[in-house]
């Protein structure tokens, strides 16, 4: 789907940041967007404010059970954050701009570091149930991109590089405090597919052989909208199943939520070690 002419913009972005003031003085310099079965996590922040989505102009409602739709704002290990409990998908009938609009307004209100969580189905050996994969890098195959569509300069370049999309940094610390914490984690390729429907055992197959390590159906738009703004990016995937036909075991969106409950506190636990050790 290409991008419409309908899509919010940056005026509506800004519509959108202009309303946080009112909620809370407080000035969040990093933001987190929680998938699928991970609002748990949000425990861990020290809350000043809550606003459902519903309420914040122009931000597309978020449908899918798992997902609660509520903007937080407040500290977690001291630092002032932007929480977003559930996001929107290209498989709800958003383009790739409608799913990214969040992040953009974050970008407004001056966030400079994305952290970005999600359920993903495991390919590669380690990508096991239960075990956290941060991003080295992706594959979009989703056939959209929110930078496509008519060009607004206020965003930044129309081209944008991604040879290193995911931060280094971020990357080697979040590793770092995994392996001290002893919490099952590696390193890999993450493919973003349209959805709604899992995989067939072809199409992992095929993944595979595209340099694949785990697969999913959400975070890539976000992820192109924060690097086009140069947000620093770190992307962890948790893992709640095997992909298709690498078990015998049937996919339902119930068990990946029932697994994602499972992940959230050693996710939570990574995150608090990485906040506390930037
Ligand atoms: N495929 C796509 N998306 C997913 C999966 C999967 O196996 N598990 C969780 N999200």
């Amino acid at each position: 789907m290409a991008t419409e002419k309908t899509d919010p913009g940056y005026d509506e972005a800004q519509e959108a940041v202009d309303c946080l003031p009112a909620l809370s003085t407080l000035t969040p310099i990093m933001g987190l967007i929680l998938g699928s079965g991970l609002g748990e996590v949000v425990q861990h922040l020290r809350v000043e404010a809550t606003i459902s989505y519903a309420r914040i102009p122009h931000f597309p409602k978020a449908t899918i059970s798992g997902h609660a739709g509520r903007f937080h704002l407040g500290h977690w290990r001291g630092v002032p954050m932007a929480v977003l409990e559930g996001r929107m998908h290209r498989y709800e009938g958003y383009s790739a701009a409608q799913v990214a609009f969040p992040t953009r307004v974050l970008a407004l209100a001056g966030i400079k570091t994305l952290i970005l969580t999600c359920a993903a189905g495991g390919i590669h050996q380690k990508a096991t149930p239960g075990a956290l994969m941060v991003f080295s890098d992706h594959l979009n195959l989703q056939g959209d991109n929110p930078l496509a569509g008519p060009r607004d300069s206020r965003w930044g370049e129309r081209f944008v590089d991604m040879t290193e999309a995911y931060d280094a940094q971020l990357r080697g610390a979040a590793l770092k405090e995994a392996a001290r914490l002893r919490i099952r984690c590696f390193e890999g390729v993450y493919a973003a597919v349209p959805g709604p429907s899992y995989e067939t055992p072809a199409e992992i197959r095929a993944l595979r052989r595209l340099g694949a390590d785990a697969v999913g159906m959400s975070t890539v738009p976000e992820v192109l909208a924060a690097r086009q703004v140069g947000m620093r990016v770190l992307a962890v995937a948790a893992i709640s199943n095997r992909a298709a036909g690498l078990t015998r075991r049937h996919l339902t969106h119930s068990d990946v939520l029932e697994a994602g409950k499972k992940t959230s506190s050693d996710l939570g636990r990574l995150l608090d070690a990485l906040f506390a050790a930037l």
